[in-house]
């Protein structure tokens, strides 16, 4: 199966995926050593295109090391050094690795529509690792088992809480993902941004469905904060918005507007709640360093699940797994 989008993975599929991730996620922990799952034996020797065509570190090396973990070969083919610089489409170079023997396909690229023009033309299996601004499914299921681990921790649930998403909505995969995945486990989503970054004309914008639903907009930081049990924030993604309009958000003015310091933490955040962030993060803007440090961040720990999820990705999208 290809995971291109939570929004197309449904609620179903996106338990079980989750379940596994959860199952793997055991296995892989630094205390039980390198111990492959049983499935694992199946995907031996599966060789993986890895084909990142932005910048990515957690997300490529964690799909590296999870394909290392199965026993698979993991090919990077990067753009700089491909026939991409040569005029060749992706669609074109994604036939090609099919037709040498590739068994999937990992994908990341600035526009949204790359891994469906790609799946519509190859039979093996596409895995999403972030397109454009639509959706970053694993980088979601990362989220996913950090908090229910969290919150599991306190012996709560899931279901019911509230989650702040705070940052550069407009340009965030990320948030379009987590929103998705946050939903089938009933959370409430609050999102803020600076006005600039919030977005407008899609289903999170504010004429969206979903605004009568699970999700809703906060005109502030401290109005998303005040009763949110977890809070994710996003980098501003200066990238993208110099291309769009030039637009430069500065670290300080930021941090004060939209950031967490411990004075943010202390006078507006509930007492208790988590701090996630899918990095990079830059410190003093989005959350000073001692924040993103602290006891109630839990960034690092995102990252010590990430390659057991993308285990997990493997083996479901590779029909290596039961029930998907
Ligand atoms: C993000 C991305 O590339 O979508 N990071 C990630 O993959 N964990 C977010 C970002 O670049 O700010």
């Amino acid at each position: 199966m290809d995971l291109i989008g939570l929004k197309t993975l449904g609620a179903e599929r996106f338990a079980a995926l989750l379940a596994l991730c959860e199952r793997l996620d055991t296995s892989s922990a630094p205390a039980g050593g390198r111990g492959a799952p049983s499935e694992a034996g199946s995907l031996q020797g599966a060789a993986v295109a890895l084909l990142f065509c932005e910048p990515s570190t957690r997300t490529r090396v964690s799909f590296e090391l999870a394909a290392a973990r199965l026993g698979m070969h993991a090919v990077r083919v990067s753009p700089e050094e491909s026939s991409s610089q040569k005029g060749e489409s992706l669609v074109a170079t994604c036939r090609n690795l099919e037709a040498m023997g590739f068994e999937a396909l990992v994908i990341r690229h600035q526009v949204c529509a790359a891994p469906h023009e790609v799946a519509e033309r190859v039979q093996i299996p596409v895995i999403n690792a972030g397109n454009g601004n639509d959706e970053h499914p694993t980088q979601a299921l990362i989220d996913c088992v950090t908090l229910r681990r969290a919150f599991g921790r306190r012996g709560e649930e899931m279901a019911g809480k509230k989650v702040a998403i705070i940052g550069d909505i407009a340009h965030s995969r990320v948030a379009r993902s987590d929103v998705w995945a946050l939903g089938y486990l009933g959370c409430e989503v609050i999102l803020a941004g600076p006005p600039g970054l919030m977005p407008a004309g899609d289903e999170l914008g504010p004429d969206s469905a979903w605004r009568a639903g699970h999700v809703r907009g906060a005109a502030s930081r401290d109005e998303a904060l005040q009763d949110a049990d977890a809070v994710i924030m996003l980098r501003v993604q200066q990238e993208r918005l110099e291309k769009a309009s030039g637009q430069q958000y500065h670290p300080e003015t930021y941090l004060r507007d939209w950031g967490i310091d411990a004075d943010v933490q202390r006078g507006a955040m509930k007492p208790g709640a988590f701090i996630l962030h899918p990095g990079p993060v830059i410190h003093g803007m989005e959350l000073s360093e001692a924040l993103a440090d602290g006891p109630q961040s839990l960034i690092l720990e995102q990252v010590s699940h990430a390659v057991a999820v993308r285990q997990a990705v493997y083996l479901a999208c590779l029909g290596a797994a039961q029930g998907f």
